[in-house]
């Protein structure tokens, strides 16, 4: 087996904290970020180098930046980049969002999306290869009430990626991925107790990283499915 590099955003919870055990798991290197230092830091102390982790927050284009340039310095481009990290609104009717808060939706996942792109894709271009995977939902491609601002973006996530589709060399791939629905803290925002029947991400990661390593030129603009 070929270890993969990988890079993942959101790495300190949820799916993000579940596919870098699973991916290190499997022998793949994975250099991840999370907002938080706390949670930097206890990435370090579960994956040793050559993983590696550091504290980015995504709708910082400088931080990403800098980051991107010490990831590509350390070893070239990833094999795999996965736009995970993510936000959704509290529930609520649209007219009742806090514009700050809608702006916060916004920022991280489409711009936050857009700035690990433009730092991480060029090296990426430049040897024509890699499948780049940017997290999108189930209300990336239908709605409901009181996630609107939510499923903006994750439309946004849809077309964005399918027009980068568009743009690569062949040998690329990029698409947007519904990952399912899974017991993180972000599902037990929207659906609270109910949260509870859904899968928890270690058990999801188990089918899902497996569909990622499998991902190729063949996939190319598809909108994704994961496994669940
Ligand atoms: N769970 C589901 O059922 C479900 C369904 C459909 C789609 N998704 C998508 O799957 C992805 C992962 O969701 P999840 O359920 O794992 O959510 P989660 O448990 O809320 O975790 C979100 C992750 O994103 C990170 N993040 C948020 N803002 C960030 C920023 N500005 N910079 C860097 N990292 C940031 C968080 O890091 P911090 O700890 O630093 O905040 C956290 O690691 C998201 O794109 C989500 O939209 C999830």
């Amino acid at each position: 087996m070929n270890a993969r590099r990988i890079v993942i955003t959101g790495a300190g919870r949820g799916l993000g904290r579940a596919m870098t055990e699973k991916f290190a798991a499997l022998g793949h290197t994975v250099f991840g970020c999370s907002r938080q230092p706390r949670q930097v830091e206890s990435l370090r102390a579960a994956f040793a180098a050559p993983h590696r982790f550091d504290a980015v927050d995504v709708t910082d284009d400088a931080a990403v930046a800098r980051w991107a340039k010490s990831v590509l310095a350390a070893g070239g481009p990833p094999d795999l980049l996965l736009n995970n990290a993510a936000v959704v609104n509290r529930n609520a009717v649209l007219w009742e969002v806090p514009p700050d808060e809608f702006a916060r939706v916004i920022d991280v996942n489409i711009n936050g999306v857009f700035h690990v792109l433009r730092h991480f894709v060029p090296a990426m271009v430049a040897v024509q290869r890699g499948v780049i995977v940017n997290f999108s939902s189930g209300w990336g491609r239908s709605t409901s009430p009181e996630v609107a601002p939510y499923c903006a973006t994750k439309y946004a996530v849809e077309g964005l990626t399918l027009a980068l589709a568009q743009e690569l060399p062949a040998g690329m791939c990029a698409a947007p991925l519904n990952p399912g629905i899974i017991n993180t803290e972000m599902l037990q925002s929207c659906f609270g107790e109910d949260a509870a029947a859904y899968p928890k991400p270690d058990k999801w990661a188990e089918k899902a990283v497996p569909f990622l390593l499998g991902l190729g030129p063949k996939d190319n603009g598809k909108s994704l499915t994961a496994p669940q």
